[in-house]
């Protein structure tokens, strides 16, 4: 033994050493209990860097499997360089699983090259030829999330991936992104679908809008879909609300978007408890990568819940004295209860609209003691036109104005702007995944 091995008592090494005992040796096939074990893994995206096409087959068989269904894994060869140079460009994934056949020192040279360019919130898996406790504790000390040995079978990655996602005691896989306009009518529906849509596309991640404006919501409309059942029926029986439930339920309107339609219908009384809404929502989280909700301009105890419980928040108001009272009443009540988060972002909506006296976003930011993330122009004929098709902006003119602000309010609620540019300061996936946590 080494001398470094001598040292190998600690916590880490406890569990390198059970988990080097349960990887199955070379030619492995699924164990009896990985069978047991492996789980539906919610709706990530997964993309995989192989280096041996007998992995890669391995990769293809477990991602055809029912328990990946939700998921998008698309499976590339070339391994870590390639997947290097792959995140250069393009934003990393809610997984990433890389093999590496090197040595020790080679691979996690290559693991820090990668995590250069990996997004906060992205989990790595590595799958190595090399069956080593030291290596194992290096890459537990670099965030990796599991370390696989060569051969794999299908159904060990899949126990691996299930593990990662269903492990109760692990932060759920969703991000909530709460949208609320300072004043009724102002955008923020607009706003909340037209970034949802954008983040869905641009990170080809998965995102459900719950929209919680039962009795007059706008999601169905505005995605042109026009649901029978939606967020409704998983609000009046929230107990009963599964993966399985929660599936029949959500509309799908592209390929990584589905909405959780509100019914709109006034005979019915849509008196919501707190607890049903946070049980919904907790569900929704614990399935897919991005929840965006859709709040109507309420105040209630679960619209005030649901907000102060989001992981960020989007304010909507347009530039008058009344938008501005309330957008600092909920500004300083978020900056009161929510110490340790980020400040909400404020989107000004409908400026420069003609002849309309109005208060400047400098005005704005002097009395809010905040900055405004985004001011949007007054564009009738635009948005008039988008709402009337059941379109987002960007679908109908890419060369709006308003388009790549939107682009940048849905990049930067989701800290996408912030990472990329904190990209070459070279943190390990652990520091990101602290990075994300503050
Ligand atoms: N910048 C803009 N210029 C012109 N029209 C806009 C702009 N932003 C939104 N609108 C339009 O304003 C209307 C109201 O928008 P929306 O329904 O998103 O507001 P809201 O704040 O969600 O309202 P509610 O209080 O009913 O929930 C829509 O018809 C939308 O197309
Ligand atoms: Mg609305």
């Amino acid at each position: 033994m080494s001398n470094e091995a001598e040292h190998l008592h600690d916590e880490d090494l406890a569990q390198a050493s059970r988990q080097l005992a349960t990887i199955p040796a070379a030619g492995a096939h699924a164990s009896e209990g990985s069978v047991e074990r492996a789980r539906p893994i919610p709706r990530i995206s997964i993309q995989v860097f192989c280096e041996m096409p007998t992995t890669a087959e391995a990769v293809q068989v477990a991602a055809e499997d029912r328990r990946l269904s939700k998921t998008h894994v698309s499976v590339h060869m070339g391994g870590a360089p390639a997947a290097v140079a792959h995140y250069q460009e393009s934003p990393t994934p809610n997984l990433i699983v890389i093999e590496c056949s090197a040595g020790r020192d080679q691979l996690l040279a290559e693991l820090d090259a990668l995590a250069d360019s990996c997004d906060a919130g992205t989990k790595v898996i590595v799958i190595g030829h090399v069956n080593e406790v030291i290596l194992y504790r290096e890459l537990l000390k670099r965030g990796v999330s599991e370390y696989l040995i060569a051969p794999i079978a299908p159904l060990d990655l899949m126990e691996s991936i299930s593990n990662l996602y269903n492990d109760p005691a692990a932060d759920p896989v969703g991000n909530v992104y709460a949208f609320i306009g300072a004043k009724g009518g102002v955008g923020s529906s607009t706003i909340c679908h037209n970034a949802s849509w954008i983040l869905s596309e641009a990170l080809s991640s998965d995102l459900v809008i719950a929209d919680l404006d039962l009795a007059f919501g706008t999601t169905g409309l505005d995605f042109n879909q026009d649901p029978v059942q939606g967020i409704a029926e998983a609000l009046s029986s929230p107990e009963r609300l599964d993966e399985v439930l929660l599936d029949r339920l959500l509309t799908k309107c592209s390929e990584h978007l589905s909405i959780f339609a509100a019914p709109v219908l006034l005979e019915r009384d849509y008196d919501l408890q707190v607890d049903a809404c946070e049980t919904v929502i907790d569900v929704v989280r614990q399935n897919v990568p991005y929840v965006a909700l859709d709040l109507p301009h309420l105040w209630t105890a679960w619209s005030k819940r649901l907000l102060l419980q989001a992981d960020e928040v989007v304010i909507t108001a347009v530039p008058d004295l009344a938008n501005l009272r309330n957008a600092k009443n909920i500004i300083d009540l978020l900056k009161q209860s929510r110490k340790n988060d980020r400040l909400p972002h404020l989107v000004l909506n409908m400026t420069k609209m003609p002849k309309r006296p109005e208060i400047t976003a400098k005005d704005f930011e002097q009395a809010l003691d905040i900055k405004v993330l985004a001011e949007i122009e007054f564009d009738a004929e635009t948005f008039g036109q988008a709402s009337n098709n059941g379109q987002m902006i960007e679908e109908l003119n890419p060369k709006a104005k308003a388009a790549p602000i939107l682009r940048d309010i849905a990049m930067t609620v989701a800290h996408r702007q912030e990472v990329r540019a904190e990209k070459k300061s070279a943190l390990g996936f652990l520091e990101k995944l602290k990075l994300k946590r503050a």
